[in-house]
């Protein structure tokens, strides 16, 4: 399995403590919240209505869906009403003062086209498997990465 990618999204300083903020890519927009220092990505799109998490409520790792109220835990992106449902978490690392989040491939795109993009650079050999690059990062990665 090859080692995820990581994009600068910000900077230290950016996202201020215990809210999020939206970072977009072309066909993928990732939430990253400051809880204290700790910084998580999760998928932006609530899968409710679509609505924008990184401007959700955040408390104790929990955001909460400022349009109906849906909750996920930026620990492992997992529904507070049924925990086995879960959406998409990215792996976050520090380096300097950047705020770096792994590089998710989109499986839809063609990979030439995906070349041409500045900001991401395809590994074919991550195009099918499940590493955090490709949204299903976890919590332990997380963890260490923002120790
Ligand atoms: S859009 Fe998030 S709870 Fe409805």
């Amino acid at each position: 399995m090859s080692k995820p990618e990581f994009v600068t999204v910000a900077r230290l300083g950016d996202i201020p403590v215990g809210e999020g903020r939206a970072f977009e890519y072309k066909n993928q927009v990732v939430a990253v919240f400051n809880e204290g220092g700790q910084y998580r990505a999760i998928d932006d799109m609530c899968p409710h209505m679509g609505a924008s998490l990184a401007s959700g409520h955040l408390e104790d790792c929990i955001v909460v869906c400022p349009w109906h109220g849906w909750s996920f835990d930026t620990r492992d992106g997992a529904w507070c009403d049924n925990r086995r449902i879960k959406i998409d978490v990215y792996e976050v690392r520090i380096v300097g003062d950047e705020i770096q989040v792994a590089a998710v491939v989109n499986e839809s795109l063609d990979e030439n086209e995906l070349r041409d993009q500045p900001d991401l650079t395809v590994d074919a050999d991550r195009k099918s498997d499940k590493s955090p690059a490709n949204n299903s990062g976890s919590v332990d990665s997380l963890e260490q990465e923002n120790d």
